[in-house]
């Protein structure tokens, strides 16, 4: 078996991958290119080890460090039944952004008091629906969600986080950074004093925390440790002026992956290490008890567990500029690099092994000059009908899939020890057709 000291590549992969002796890559001890042809492509597959092992990390490194911690893992990252079941079983909370999401997680009877509601524009149906399902904390954007809120919940009295936008800069994507000052999300620095003196004084709210949420794919520690310390200076000083009691920090989630060999971020540890002193040291000095930490992690629980398998089609070689091999998926399953400009690590799933020899473009099938999963990638040659293997799609693909071009949304399946299961059927010709009416 090939592994990652004879193939670094496969380090961006789950921790699983290995190099089988037909020579095809194999994740959660299934052949991949065996999977391609039994689900047929593009097919999204799921290794429940490299999941589980996330989630236990996340919850070892903090929770060892910092007396009470909640992970609530992130759902928007990428959502489904069967995951939802694994990350209860692993005994993590849940952060969910619409009543959409608070459905799916109802529908396998995920425990609420474990579930955390931010957005930051939540209708009033969604608000209704969190006070019905008795979600654990309404995490409350903005005035105007404060002041509807203390209007639903009526006689029902509401534990709440108040989301702060701290108005620090993460360094990652400007899509992405959303705790600086120019973000729709959290309540801006002028409003924060309002807040907790409305929700104070409201008799069916309690303010129970605090919140913020940096970015995502944060390949820095420092801007963590420099939100703790406006928030625990802020809930010192709401502290003296209101008689508020910080119970609950919550950090968001943000924690950056690693999607290729030369951007490596800081190991959870680290995260963990930094930012349980951060608050510990700041509490001393500030003379505040310890808050309960919550953390949201999303694309650092999915994001390597999850690889994308296409199969080649057209290969167009253009002299002197580029070679494109069009793969049966693209933007519509995966619109990170169409969006962002992501980057992405890949193998041949049938020649793993076989020598690298000139860089190619990987492109997808949609109508789209910028349906590109990948831009100037070195691998063997590949010709049609070879399976493409595409490392850290487990997070942020899948959600944002769409049937552009009236695609057909992949099916997903979840590898381990060598058994898979289809834990989301293939979209079909009929599901395209179903919501028109004549
Ligand atoms: C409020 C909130 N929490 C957590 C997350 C998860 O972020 P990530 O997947 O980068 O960990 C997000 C994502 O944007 C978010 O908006």
């Amino acid at each position: 078996m090939t592994t990652i000291q004879t193939m670094p590549k496969l380090s961006l992969f789950p921790v699983t991958a290995e190099v089988n002796e037909k020579g095809h890559l194999s994740l959660g001890g299934c052949d991949t290119v065996a999977l391609a042809e039994e689900f047929s492509t593009p097919l999204y597959v799921f290794d429940e080890l490299s999941l589980r092992n996330r989630c236990a990390e996340f919850k070892t490194e903090f929770g060892n460090r910092y007396p009470d911690t909640t992970v609530a893992y992130s759902a928007k990252a990428f959502m489904n039944k069967a995951l939802l079941l694994i990350i209860q079983e692993e005994g993590l909370g849940l952060d969910v952004v619409s009543g959409g999401e608070l459905a799916i997680a109802r529908s396998v009877n995920f425990p609420m008091d474990r579930v955390y509601f931010p957005g930051n524009n939540k209708s009033a149906e969604e608000l209704e629906m969190a006070l019905q399902c008795g979600v654990g904390r309404i995490v409350v954007d903005n005035l105007h969600e404060l002041n509807m809120l203390r209007e639903i919940a009526g006689e029902r009295c509401t534990n709440i986080l108040l989301r702060l936008s701290p108005g620090i800069d993460p360094h990652t994507h400007r899509y992405n950074a959303t705790g600086i000052v120019d973000s729709k999300f959290g309540l801006t620095a002028s409003t924060w004093d309002e807040a907790v003196a409305t929700a104070m004084s409201t008799p069916n709210l309690n303010p129970v925390g605090l919140h913020f949420h940096l970015g995502s794919g944060i390949f820095e520690i420092e801007p963590y440790q420099k939100a703790i310390d406006v928030m625990l200076e802020f809930a010192a000083a709401m502290r003296q002026k209101y008689g508020f009691e910080l119970s609950e920090l919550d950090i968001g989630g943000g924690f950056g992956i690693q999607y290729t060999l030369e951007a490596e971020p800081p190991l959870i540890s680290a995260f963990a290490e930094l930012i349980t002193s951060e608050i510990t040291g700041k509490c001393r000095e500030l003379k505040l008890l310890l808050p309960k930490l919550i953390i949201e992690p999303g694309r650092a629980i999915v994001g390597r567990a999850g690889v994308a398998l296409y199969r080649a089609g057209v290969v167009k070689a253009i002299p002197g500029i580029r070679c494109y091999v069009s793969v049966d998926g693209g933007m519509g399953d995966n619109i990170r690099h169409a969006l962002y400009g992501a980057k992405h690590e890949a193998v041949v799933a049938n020649k793993v092994m076989e020598k690298e020899d000139g860089k190619v473009t990987i492109s997808g099938k949609f109508c789209e000059p910028g349906d590109v999963l990948i831009r100037d990638i070195n691998l063997p040659p590949v010709t049609a009908g070879d399976i493409i293997a595409i490392a850290d799609c487990g997070a942020y693909c899948l959600p944002m899939a769409s049937n552009y071009n009236a695609s057909l949304r992949p099916a997903v399946v979840l590898a381990r020890e060598g058994k898979v299961r289809l834990i989301r059927r293939r979209e079909t010709l009929e599901d395209l057709t179903q919501r028109d009416l004549l």
